[in-house]
């Protein structure tokens, strides 16, 4: 069986950065370490007032296919996965397909383009699209271009406004992949919820605090769902564990209690057993009030734990790093924990051929999908290409009160002349509604 995942992966940011300790938090009055520490967050990407969806996906798309050397032709399938389109007929990957028409000698004219929508896990979704369609059999030996874009906004006030953030994630989806090979082993968790919508509207309506019990009811079913499919879980078995990440705090949250899920009845139960007790179950309460509190207290202490601490720091901490410096991407989110992962043991030269990643994809509205991977042979030298630490030292950070000025201009206020932040170079940028992107 010819293997199927993702070849080649690259990342745009928002050119523009939102420092929330030192900027947001003094302006909104509040301690900094409720973001540095609570939320886990150091800083959020903005997209410049002539960069927007399609600019970034375009510019990610372009570096991607020209580090590999492709062609339009040699791509049969254009995804793009956003819940910030601005277009309610005509899919995003047409207009950066058209951008990037402008820019080779061939076009997409026989590729397959779509936009795919479920909140932020639309970017997996993309994903499994191009593996189904290219294990099938119907991609006549081409690759797929999987693009997940996003300017995750939130309005001015909302407690999300310091969760928000902007990029995009180009991913080639082909056979014998060099960063990661999918499996067939999934698992979902998927309810009609109504705590983050955006009904035609730029910015959600959000209920936060439900979010954050509705993204870790999904995940927990997600999970029970994939053990149903793959056998049981246990946290040793994979490198990383990278999560969907609106910010690092709710990582944390999902993190625990999926380790407290996998480790039940195992030998690290029994290990901890002295220390913090056994992990309750059910059938001990008469009712589900007490055996919920029962699991709280039980991962009150778990988290205090050396065990929980290491296992910690060695599969989910390496995801987060750059979460902490660009914020929610929705879409392209859980795609920059595999990368930030990846990268960390690109740099800790540590060997992660051969080795399984479990992903946790969410999207609000709401469904969690749990899938694994397992690590090429040509990882390193594709993570070594990116150069996203660049790209985030070059960042023009912001004042509050420019971060107000771009939050309007973000508004749909782009028609008119606007002021710009950064110099862009060599890169899409945006002219106006309904017209093609020029390169610079
Ligand atoms: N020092 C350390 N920690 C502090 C602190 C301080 N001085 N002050 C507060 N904190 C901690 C709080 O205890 C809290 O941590 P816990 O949740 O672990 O208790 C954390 O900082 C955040 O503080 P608040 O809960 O008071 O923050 P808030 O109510 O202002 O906002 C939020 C939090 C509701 C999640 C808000 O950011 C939000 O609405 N975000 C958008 C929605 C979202 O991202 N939801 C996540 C799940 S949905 C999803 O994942 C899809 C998606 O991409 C949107």
């Amino acid at each position: 069986m010819t293997a199927v995942g993702i070849d080649a992966i690259e990342i745009w940011t928002g050119k523009l950065a939102l420092d929330l300790a030192e900027t947001f938090a003094p302006a909104k009055d509040d301690n900094p370490e409720k973001y540095t520490k609570g939320l886990g967050l150091r800083a959020s990407s903005f997209p410049d007032t002539y960069e927007d969806i399609v600019t970034m996906g375009a510019n990610a798309a372009k570096r991607l296919m020209d580090r590999k050397g492709l062609e339009p032709d040699d791509i049969g399938r254009i995804d793009v996965a956003t819940e910030s389109a601005f277009d309610n007929s005509k899919p995003v990957s047409t207009y950066i397909a058209g951008c990037l028409e402008d820019v080779y000698d061939g076009d997409f004219h026989h590729a397959n383009k779509g936009e795919r929508k479920f909140a932020c896990v639309a970017g997996t979704q993309s994903i499994d699209d191009a593996y189904n369609w290219i294990k099938a059999g119907r991609n006549r030996g081409r690759a797929a271009l999987v693009i997940a874009t996003d300017t995750a906004l939130y309005a001015r006030g909302d407690p999300g406004e310091a969760t928000q953030g902007a990029g995009a994630v180009a991913m080639l989806v082909d056979e014998d992949p060099n960063v990661v090979e999918l499996s067939t082993h999934q698992g979902y968790g998927s309810a009609d919820e109504t705590d983050f919508l955006k009904p035609n509207q730029q910015f959600p309506s959000v209920d936060g605090k439900r979010s954050v019990q509705v993204y870790l009811a999904r995940m927990r079913e997600a999970l029970e769902d994939f053990e149903s499919v793959a056998g049981r879980t246990h946290p040793d078995d994979y490198a990383y564990i990278p999560f969907h990440t609106p910010f690092p705090g709710m990582v944390r949250k999902a993190a625990l209690l999926g380790f407290r899920h996998m480790t039940r009845d195992t030998e690290v139960e029994d290990g901890l057993a002295d220390e913090i007790g056994r992990q309750p179950r059910e059938t001990d309460f008469e009712d589900w009030d007490a055996y919920e509190g029962a699991i709280r207290e039980y991962m009150d202490a778990l988290k205090e734990t050396d065990t929980y601490d290491t296992w910690y720091a060695r599969a989910i901490d390496p995801t987060l790093t750059l979460s902490r410096q660009v914020g929610n991407w929705y879409t392209g989110s859980v795609h920059v924990a595999r990368a930030s992962a990846l990268k960390t043991a690109a740099e800790t030269g540590r060997a992660l051929s051969g080795e399984k990643l479990l992903l946790g994809s969410y999207g609000s509205g709401a469904q969690a999908e749990i899938h694994s991977e397992t690590v090429a042979e040509g990882w390193r030298e594709e993570v070594e290409a990116l150069d996203i630490d660049e790209q985030l030292s070059r960042r023009y950070d912001l004042s509050f009160e420019e971060y107000g000025r771009v939050h309007d201009a973000h508004n749909h206020e782009k028609e008119r002349e606007l002021e710009e932040f950064t110099v862009p170079g060599g890169e899409f940028v945006f002219t106006g509604w309904g017209r093609m992107n020029e390169r610079t």
